[in-house]
């Protein structure tokens, strides 16, 4: 099932354009890896699947983003965001408690129940392989907590807002291999239930965990396919370059 379609999709940031007539489709339950050399627009299009590319004062866009059939632009921007989850690079730990870094969404949107918040705490640290390791300090400040340990945190704020979609940029690019494997495993582990994509410079990891992975390059898409697919037999010359280390 397709859980995404982007249309037609151009931006621009005052007057360069940065994405080119984007149409692709991304699928449901599972993992795309979107790769390309750096400038190339992959945040751009990530912060475009979020609503939070226009938070920028001179992006401009054409062009409709549907996702499961809803067209996101068609929305207010704080109720498209909140349906859907943006990991960033450097993990963020709020100046909160680690239980509060979870709850920071659920009570931003109003829940008050203590059993509620409580359950989604605990759910939310076990979905993103964390609860072991917090469970006796949840009420210790974030910042305590190790790279790898903040940005399993991220996740835990991401989805505890039961996310439609969770995105990634390059969420373990500043981590150690270790902190790296927990986040590919859990990443496996939450594709059973909902559509991931995920930006990264490291082609092991796409070929790692990634069903199908998108190649841009000049910010358009040159090539998407299974993984397997693009890693043994790309079909464009770009694509080849790119995955053989010529450019990037
Ligand atoms: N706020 C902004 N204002 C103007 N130009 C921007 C802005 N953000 C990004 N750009 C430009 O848009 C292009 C695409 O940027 P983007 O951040 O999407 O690339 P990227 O593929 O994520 O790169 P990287 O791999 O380095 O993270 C770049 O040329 C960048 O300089
Ligand atoms: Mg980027």
């Amino acid at each position: 099932m397709t859980a995404i379609n982007i249309t037609d999709w151009n931006t621009w940031y005052g007057d360069f354009q940065v994405l080119n007539n984007i149409n692709s489709e991304f699928k449901d339950k599972s993992i795309t890896a979107i790769v390309g050399p750096s400038g190339c627009g992959k945040t751009t299009l990530l912060r475009s699947l979020n609503r939070t590319a226009e938070l920028t004062d001179n992006f401009r866009y054409e062009g409709s983003i549907l996702v499961y059939g809803h067209n996101i632009y068609a929305d207010k921007a704080e109720d498209a965001r909140r349906h859907i989850g943006l990991v960033y690079q450097t993990p963020v730990a709020l100046p909160l408690s680690i239980q509060e870094n979870v709850l920071f969404g659920p009570r931003y949107y109003g829940e008050r129940k203590r059993d509620r918040l409580t359950a989604i705490v605990e759910n939310c640290l076990t979905q993103a392989a964390l609860w072991d390791e917090v469970k006796d300090k949840l009420n210790k400040p974030a910042f305590e907590l190790s790279g790898g340990q903040k940005q399993r945190l991220s996740i835990a704020r991401a989805l505890a807002v039961n996310p439609q979609l969770l995105l990634l940029d390059e969420p373990c690019s500043s981590l150690d291999p270790l902190s790296t494997g927990l986040i590919e495993e859990l990443l496996v582990k939450l594709a059973m239930n909902l559509p991931i994509i995920i930006v990264t410079h490291n082609l092991f990891q796409a070929r790692r965990i990634a069903n199908e992975t998108v190649f841009m390059l000049n910010g358009k898409i040159i090539e998407k396919d299974l993984t397997q697919t693009m890693f043994n037999n790309p079909s464009n010359e770009a694509t080849r370059s790119f995955f053989s280390g010529a450019i990037g």
